[in-house]
This record gives C-alpha cells, structure tokens and sequence, in this order.
C-alpha cells in the first residue's frame, strides 16, 4: 500500500472513491471531483489530505485533517483538527483506515494539535467501530450524530 498527500490530480480518483461508497449506500452527500476539490484537497483549512493506493496507483481510500477555525460548520471547539475517512468498499477492513489514520497523525503532530474531532452517523455502526478502534472516544451527541475526539499526547 502507498501512502501520499492527495494532489488536486487525484480529485478524480478520490470522487470515484466516495462513488462506490454513494453506489454501495453508504454516502449520500456529492461525489463529483469539484466536490472532492473544494472539500478535501483545495480547501483552505485542510491540515492534509492523504490518499491510500496500491501498486498500480489505485486509490483505495483517502483520510482529510482540517483545521476547526472560527464558525467552522461541524461546531468543532476552534483550534481543534476535524477528521474525515472514506475508504472504498471493495478495500474494507484491510487496514487500509489503520494505515491512513498513522499518516494523519503524523501531519496532527507537526501541526502541534491537541485534539482531533470524529463525527459520525450514530447508524454507522462500521465508522463508529473504526474510531473507537483507533483511539476516539464519545464526547457529544447531536441530533443524528456521535461525535469523538482524539486526544494526541502532548
Ligand atoms: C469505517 C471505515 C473508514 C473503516 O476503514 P477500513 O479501512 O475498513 O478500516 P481498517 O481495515 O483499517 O480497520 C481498523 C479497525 O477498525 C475497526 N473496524 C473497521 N471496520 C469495521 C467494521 N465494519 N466492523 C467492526 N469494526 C470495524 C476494527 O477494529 C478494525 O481493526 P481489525 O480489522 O484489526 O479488527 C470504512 O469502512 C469506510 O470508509 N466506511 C464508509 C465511510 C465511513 O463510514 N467513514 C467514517 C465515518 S464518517
């Protein structure tokens, strides 16, 4: 498995990414690589986003680290980081997340963050179960959704 900073050439490859997982029921927001473009790779908060692929240069997945600055739209406490993890399904569980949270981490630590916030469908039984594993742990409920944080050791 490769691991890289997504470059604005991946938006196409990454908006195939959150096509499966939209074709497999699992995502209803857009998928189009504007999309990808203005909320992952481009935007102006992002801390990094890292994409997951294999040898041939398929990409099986992509995790964003964004920075929560004021009036941020997630309501995330400002300074904090805000993760995003889309892995496609035919790639699930096989530690394709594991490895692209390890880089994420990596790019929290040179950012001096504290805490990473996760929000999640409180449906998604397979995202919860993710962040639990990789060290979230529950600190609000919103209306449809859980949110964990992470907490880097300082
Ligand atoms: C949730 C998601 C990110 C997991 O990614 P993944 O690459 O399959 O995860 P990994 O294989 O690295 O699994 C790491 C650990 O997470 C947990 N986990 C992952 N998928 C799980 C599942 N379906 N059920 C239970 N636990 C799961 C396990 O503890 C797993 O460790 P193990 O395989 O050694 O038991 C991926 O399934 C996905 O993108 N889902 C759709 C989008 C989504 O829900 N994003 C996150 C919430 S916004």
């Amino acid at each position: 498995m490769i691991f890289r900073t997504a470059q604005e050439s991946d938006a196409e490859g990454i908006a195939s990414v959150l096509q499966d997982l939209f074709d497999a029921g699992k995502r209803r927001k857009p998928c189009s690589a504007e999309f990808v473009l203005g909320h992952y790779i481009s935007h102006p908060d992002s801390i990094r986003c890292t994409l997951a692929g294999d040898q041939s240069g398929h990409i099986l997945g992509f995790q964003s680290l964004r920075h929560a600055v004021v009036d941020n739209p997630y309501d995330v406490a400002v300074g904090w980081g805000i993760i995003g993890t889309h892995i496609r399904p035919s790639a699930a569980r096989r530690g394709v997340g594991r490895g692209l949270f390890a880089q994420t981490l990596d790019a929290a630590h040179g950012f001096d963050l504290t805490f990473i916030d996760a929000t999640i469908g409180s449906k998604n039984a397979e995202g919860l179960a993710y962040y639990e594993a990789m060290g979230f742990r529950e600190y609000r409920q919103l209306e449809d959704a859980v949110s964990k944080v992470y907490q880097l050791p300082s």
